[in-house]
């Protein structure tokens, strides 16, 4: 069944374009999105005045990650909550607000209970899901399928970009319907959706056995650190989360911003720093910011890997390894970035001689709260 890959995530990592690509296919129409799912939708999605996603894992970088798209393709505000804490604070929620659920199995509990909360109090829902006919999908008011595959190992990566794209899916119909984008600017942003798939193939091609290389010789490192900022920050989430899940090493991401409010005090010589750096063609200021940020950590002896966009130069100077992503618009560089991460812990963890399928103490469905 692993056709070959020495493992379930080598082979789940080699399909994350495909699982772009058949997320996409038959949803777009001579430019426009159209999700057959959703007919008869256009009133409920032109009269919500809130959005949140709920999700655990994975998919809650995921909905991190969507955020920034839904947000600014549709104006509606969008909050992003964990599903275990979702439901046991009092949200104000109502008939106005959509509350999106996202999972690849479509039955972990935290997150079935809280579309369950949700909906007894008036509350929208839809859910995005990798399994047809699961318990979630069942319990909402809409799905919209991804269609990765069937994901075998427990550290989700392929669900991840393939949930991704369906929230940049549902922003795009949501932001048409309620005029906010031109048909004209949905079919611009259509069209780097659909140039993503070769994009990650490119990195997995050129990236691959540079990463794998790098992490044979940071086997018996002990902590990693992953910055990013503005859609790079959820990455940058997500790139800790699987380094901890497979390798057991601590990781932990955070916002390239709060550098100096407290993580730059973990900096030492020859921790190693993850930077995803924002695409200087994008937003200038940003990648100024970042940049500055690793000439900050680099001074104090950091080990720093970027993950930066072909062509930008000026991190060269400060960085000790550079992973490459092509050139993608604003809100797709994720889908590329998050690729040599996955790669990253995949490598760490055989390093290590794990077993990266079936990581300690994780299931890949958790179907008790
Ligand atoms: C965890 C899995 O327990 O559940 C993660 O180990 C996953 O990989 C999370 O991201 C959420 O799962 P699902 O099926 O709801 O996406």
């Amino acid at each position: 069944e692993k056709g070959g890959w020495p493992s379930f995530m080598a082979k789940e990592v080699s399909e994350e374009p495909e699982a772009v690509a058949n997320t996409i296919r038959g949803r777009i129409h001579d430019g426009a999105v159209v999700i057959p799912e959703l007919a008869g939708m256009d009133d409920l999605f032109a009269g919500i005045r809130r959005v949140i996603i709920i999700a655990c894992g994975t998919a809650a970088y995921a909905g991190q990650t969507g955020k920034y798209a839904l947000e600014q393709w549709t104006r509606v505000p969008v909050d992003v909550e964990l599903a275990h804490e979702f439901r046991y604070r009092d949200p104000v929620i109502g008939e106005d607000t959509l509350v999106v659920s996202i999972s690849q199995s479509g039955e972990t509990m935290d997150t079935l209970m809280a579309v369950k909360y949700a909906r007894e109090r008036g509350a929208k829902t839809l859910s995005i899901c990798n399994t047809q006919g699961a318990t979630i999908p069942r319990e909402s008011d809409a799905v919209v399928y991804t269609h990765a595959g069937p994901e075998v190992a427990v550290a989700s990566t392929k669900a991840f970009v393939a949930q991704i794209t369906a929230l940049y899916l549902l922003a795009l119909h949501i932001g048409r319907v309620r005029g906010v984008l031109s048909g004209a600017e949905s079919a611009d942003h259509v069209r780097e959706l659909e140039a993503v798939p070769p994009k990650i193939s490119r990195v997995l091609a050129e990236e691959q056995a540079h990463i794998e290389q790098f992490s044979r010789w940071m086997a018996d490192t002990q902590s990693v650190l992953f910055l990013g900022r503005h859609v790079g920050y959820p990455i940058a989430l997500e790139g800790a989360l699987k380094l901890k899940e497979i390798s057991y090493i601590h990781a932990e991401g955070f916002a390239a911003g709060e550098l100096k409010h407290g993580p730059i005090a973990l900096i030492e010589p020859g921790q190693p720093v993850f930077v995803i750096v924002p695409s200087p063609r994008e937003s200038a200021e940003l990648h100024k910011k970042v940049v500055s940020n690793i000439q900050e950590i680099r001074a104090r002896g950091a080990r720093v890997i970027v993950v930066a966009e072909e062509g930008d130069a000026a991190v060269l100077p400060f960085a000790d390894e550079v992973l490459r992503i092509p050139l993608a618009g604003p809100f797709f560089e994720p889908l590329l970035a998050v690729v040599p991460l996955h790669i990253f812990a995949m490598g760490l963890a055989t390093a290590k001689g794990l077993d990266v399928d079936q990581p300690r103490n994780l299931a890949k469905s958790v179907t008790v709260e």
